[in-house]
Parts: structure tokens; sequence; C-alpha cells
């Protein structure tokens, strides 16, 4: 089979506080995707990254210029939800050739963070798996179950793991997941294992350290340029 990873980065980025879309904020020196397809251009097990942007996008091209060559694919399809945009680069492809039992990693735009290293221990355990997985960190803090903003309960958080992306599954099981979305059903998706769990299935968890977080608030943007800052 073939391996793709698919990139959704068609979001406004509204819990940011940035007057662009998030993935054009500048960390470290350059747009923050350009830092989250360079990690992905870097794995060579990859066969090419899709970057699935808003059919409005007039940024990208300026903003990362160092996305090129035969590997590199743009598509502006991206939809109203992140669900909807990751069905649509499927469609996408599928129109570039492939087939059912290729696999294909979602990784946000915005982990900007993410290492090649972390991408090829997702692939090297979930190559030879039944259903696919997702890197994820198990949960470190105490959790709260509230009302409002009281805590009624304190919930056991053996066993609980906070997903990050990539996420890989087979193009076709992952079609048949998100395919409601396409219907305009379904807008509560949030990641693909979610859909994927609510045809039966159960993804592998593939440990990856809480570096791999998603820029999401002010704050994010601060914390991930001081680390990329670091590694250089
Ligand atoms: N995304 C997308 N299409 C959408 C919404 C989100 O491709 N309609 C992408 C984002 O660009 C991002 C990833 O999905 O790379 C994760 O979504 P999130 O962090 O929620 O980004 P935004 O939706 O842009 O941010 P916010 O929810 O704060 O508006
Ligand atoms: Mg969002």
């Amino acid at each position: 089979p073939r391996f793709y990873a698919l990139v959704p980065a068609a979001g406004s980025g509204s819990r940011s506080g940035a007057a662009i879309p998030k993935q054009y904020v500048s960390v470290a020196g350059r747009a923050m995707m350009g830092h989250t397809l360079d990690a992905l251009l870097a794995v060579p097990e990859l066969d090419a990254v899709l970057v699935v942007l808003s059919p409005q996008d007039d940024c990208f091209e300026s903003a990362v210029p160092q996305f090129q060559g035969a590997r590199a694919w743009v598509a502006r399809c991206g939809g109203a939800s992140r669900a909807e945009s990751v069905a649509q680069g499927l469609r996408e492809l599928q129109a570039r050739g492939a087939q059912p039992h290729d696999w294909v990693l979602v990784h946000d735009a915005a982990r900007c963070l993410l290492q090649p290293a972390w991408v090829q221990q997702l692939m090297a355990q979930c190559r030879d798996d039944e259903v696919g997985g997702l890197l994820a960190t198990p949960v470190a803090d105490t959790l709260k179950q509230a009302q409002g903003q009281r805590a009624v309960a304190t919930v056991d958080r053996a066993n609980k793991w906070a997903a990050q992306t990539p996420q890989m599954f087979r193009w076709g099981l992952l079609m048949a997941a998100l395919a409601p979305v396409l219907q305009g059903e379904a807008a509560h998706i949030t990641d693909e294992a979610s859909a994927v769990e609510a045809l039966g299935h159960t993804p592998r968890l593939v440990e990856a350290p809480f570096e791999n977080f998603k820029l999401t608030y002010p704050a994010d943007f601060a914390l991930a340029e001081r680390l990329l800052r670091s590694r250089a």
C-alpha cells in the first residue's frame, strides 16, 4: 500500500486571537504551517503530503514557498468543519489515485511541533494493525467532572489518553467513517479515531510526548516559539 499524509489547514483559528488564520501566524521565523509540512516531507516513507486549504485561501504560496516537489500536493477543497475538510481531502486523494487499502495519516496543520521520528513510530506500530491508530499522550492531570464552575466528582485518569495527530487509517475505512459528513451529518466529529470508533473499531494508541500539542490559544504560540528555537 501507499502512505499519504492529509493535512487539514482550512480553519480560521478563531480561538488564537490572531488577525490572520493561525496556520499563517509566524512562529520561529516562518508561517506555523511551514514547520508542520517540513516535518511530514522529511518522512521518506510518505509517498505524498496533501494540504487541504480553504477555497478562499490566498496566502499559501507566499507564506509557505518551500512546499514544492512531486510529493507536495495542494487542494483548495476545505469545508466548514475539520471533518468536512478531511472528507474532501480523501476525495482528492482518490482523484489522485489512492486505493481503499492505502494508508492515510491525517495531521492537523496546527500541530507544528511534530517530529518525523514520531510519525515513523506511528507507522511502524500501525502498518500491520487491522484498524490503524493515532498518536496520543497519557493524561497527567487529575480530571474533574464539572457542573458549571463546581467540581462534582473526580474522574479516574487511569486509562485516559489525550488524542493527538497524526491519526492513521486505511483510505477505505476512513471514507466509510466520514461518509456521513459529506451528507451534511455528524458535524460533532472532532477526530478521525472517534468516527472509526463509532463503526465499532478500536484504534491503536501510540504514545507521543505532550510536545506534539495543538496551537489553539494565544499562549500556545509563545510556547511553540520557544520550543522550536531551542531545537535549532
Ligand atoms: N480545520 C480545517 N477546516 C475547518 C476547520 C479546521 O481544515 N473547517 C483544520 C485547522 O486548520 C487545523 C485543524 O483543522 O489545522 C485543527 O482544528 P482547530 O485547531 O480547531 O483549528 P481552527 O478550527 O482553525 O481553530 P478554532 O477552532 O479556534 O477556530
Ligand atoms: Mg476548530
